[in-house]
């Protein structure tokens, strides 16, 4: 069975489609290399010994996408990756993430309303919830004005998978909202592999680590939390990945209660920046060099998921400790 996945050299990805591979689905990768090597191509093989189909072609292009379709008509589910996920470049070039992340998603969905029928798993966000009143966050939870560009464009890409659902019964899907991923595959032969300075708090410990980075800048530690540092869901991305290939069999299975759904990706349990540094010092056993500095501007104080939905109905449950993950980031890094 012929699967689809854009944006499938990225992070997630690429480790999503080691877990379709294993399960015995053949894959179509999607790609314009804009945040992606055609390198980690390489890495999937190496450790499934599958080769995915690889096609290099940008989702904006809506003439490409209508040929690819068309090309393929074979393909019984869609998981979509392929987007713009930098918070901080979002608020400076808007338009770059609302024609990226709108616009392809548009393309896709209409090529496969015209099929018989269709399954589609989009890769959503936490973002989506902004600072939740409640914690742990659940799905019902109210979705909160975005505040970043970026979150808005999983905010907007969620409501217009809704809209074409309700009108188009063909299809089903499923809004996955991850929490923080983290680490690698057990193998170090794919990772994260962020471009520049690493945005995320994790890339930028085992960098720091690596002895890539001076010092780790821990951003506030004057919130109303236990150790005054923010608290995340940091989740290992092969438990994200292998969420995506059960939320996809719930629809090729017809498990879905409706033709939208929306499940939260996360461990169920928070950690603050500083238990994230004292978990990669003990696996590690270095000493991490880091200092407290200003708060940054956008980031919200706590948020972790009730993963009830997702272990009920997907019968999906993380599998990774925060140690486990960390040192699986570690070993990824050193592998660099
Ligand atoms: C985590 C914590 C920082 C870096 C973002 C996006 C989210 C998703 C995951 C795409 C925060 C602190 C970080 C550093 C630090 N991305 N931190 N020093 O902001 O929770 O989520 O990435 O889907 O949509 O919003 O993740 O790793 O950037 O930050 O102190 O050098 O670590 O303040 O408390 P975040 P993060």
């Amino acid at each position: 069975m012929k699967i689809l996945v854009t944006g499938g050299l990225g992070f997630i990805g690429s480790h999503t489609v080691v877990e379709l591979q294993n399960e015995g689905y053949q894959v179509v990768i999607i790609d314009n290399l804009s945040n992606a090597s055609v390198e980690v191509l390489g890495g999937i093989v190496s450790i499934t010994g599958k080769t995915p189909i690889f096609e290099k072609l940008d989702l904006k292009d809506k003439l490409a996408v209508q040929a690819f379709f068309r090309a393929n008509q074979d393909i019984k589910g869609v998981i979509h990756f392929a987007a713009s996920k930098a918070v901080g470049e979002s608020v400076d070039n808007p338009l770059l993430y609302y024609e990226n992340n709108i616009n392809t998603l548009v393309y896709v969905l209409q090529e496969l309303v015209k099929l018989d029928e269709s399954n589609f798993i989009f890769s959503s966000s936490c973002t989506v919830y902004g600072q939740a009143d409640v914690m742990p966050i659940s799905e019902s939870a109210p979705i909160k004005p975005a505040e970043s560009p970026y979150g808005n464009t999983k905010q907007i890409g969620e409501e217009i998978i809704k809209d074409t659902c309700k009108v188009n019964t063909n299809l089903k899907s499923i809004a996955l909202r991850y929490f923080n991923p983290i680490g690698a595959h057990s193998s170090a032969k794919i990772g994260e592999l962020p471009i520049g300075v690493p945005q995320n708090l994790v890339p930028y410990i085992t960098q720091t680590g690596a002895g890539i980075r001076e010092q780790l800048s821990v951003f506030g530690d004057n919130y109303p939390t236990t150790d005054g540092t923010c608290i995340r869901d940091y989740i290992h991305v092969v438990d994200i990945a292998k969420a995506h290939v059960v939320a996809l069999q719930h629809l090729l299975n017809n498990k879905n209660t409706s033709n939208f759904e929306v499940f939260n990706l996360g461990t169920g349990t928070g950690s603050s920046v500083l238990e994230v540094i004292k978990a990669f010092e003990k696996v590690t056993n270095k000493k991490l060099n880091y200092k407290i500095v200003n708060r940054r501007p956008g980031d919200v104080i706590s948020a972790y998921a009730d993963t009830t939905k997702a272990n009920k109905e997907l019968g999906w449950k993380a599998q990774y400790s925060l140690e486990e993950a960390i040192e699986s980031a570690w070993k990824w890094q050193k592998s660099l």
